[in-house]
């Protein structure tokens, strides 16, 4: 749940990172801050999570240099204790116009240091062929950056990260589209969309409509590992007919065989 005191630190870092240096408050507003940090001095509630702010004159390339060094050693991922060391960032074209959000690394990915390159990656790179893109077209990042820990003998076991470890790694991929900006997001799977959307709901009830990120678009859409383990006519169509929303918001040109595929 998203608490007041989280919502105005967001804010807050957003404006600075937009080059704000000074805010006029009014005499309520600096009570509210004042005692917000008396209480913390305290040791009172849990502190607001740490925000990665970026300056606001460095390029996007910068930013995301930047936001890598810092997610490689993240304190409140580490901190859980419950997350492998391993950190993996994101790929694709900073300039991109669609992001694609994702739950966290898996075995391949962690051992290749790149999202969404196992399985369930090579069948999203096919979903983008059909859209008519390539990797390089899109900015591919997961809500988590780090695959999570099984014990020893996990293998090439994953499992999806839970709440604390998405609220640990939420800052990184919100600074990611600030730092980005694009014309749209697709949250793959429920981890994602519960991250970006603050929200317990799951992929079937927020899928098919506009949602939003940080005034960013936002569709939900099946995770491409449920495709790979329910590859049921119905859902491959559902995936592609939020995927031609997509397209469609983008303004790309779609072609009746486009139009058609799964029915
Ligand atoms: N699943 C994800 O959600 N992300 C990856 O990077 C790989 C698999």
């Amino acid at each position: 749940m998203t608490t007041l005191k989280q919502l105005a630190v967001e804010s807050l870092t957003h404006m600075a990172e937009g080059g704000l240096q000074r805010l006029a408050v009014d005499d309520d507003a600096r009570s509210i801050l004042r005692e917000w940090m008396l209480s913390a001095r305290r040791g009172g509630d849990a502190p607001p999570p740490v925000q990665p702010a970026v300056a606001p004159d460095m390029s996007v390339e910068e930013k995301l240099e930047y936001l890598r060094s810092k997610a490689a050693n993240w304190k409140p991922a580490k901190r859980l204790g419950t997350l492998r060391d391993s950190m993996v960032f994101a790929a694709g074209n900073p300039h991109a116009r669609l992001m694609l959000v994702g739950e966290a690394p898996g075995y391949e990915e962690e051992r290749q240091r790149e999202p969404f390159v196992g399985p369930a990656g090579q069948l999203l790179t096919r979903i983008l062929g059909a859209m008519g893109l390539q990797r390089s077209d899109v900015y591919i990042s997961n809500v988590c950056k780090f695959r999570p820990y099984m014990g020893e003998n996990q293998g090439t076991a994953n499992r999806p990260p839970n709440p604390e470890e998405l609220a640990a790694c939420l800052p990184l991929i919100k600074a990611e589209i600030r730092a980005i900006q694009p014309a749209c997001i697709v949250c793959l799977g429920s981890s994602a969309a519960r991250g970006l959307l603050d929200t317990q709901q799951g992929v079937n009830a927020l899928r098919g409509q506009w949602l939003e990120c940080q005034g960013v678009p936002v569709r939900v859409t099946y995770h491409p590992s449920y495709l790979l383990r329910n590859d049921a006519r119905s859902a491959r169509r559902a995936l592609w007919e939020d995927m031609l929303a997509v397209m469609q918001h983008l303004g790309m040109p779609i072609s009746e065989k486009q139009q058609n595929y799964f029915r």
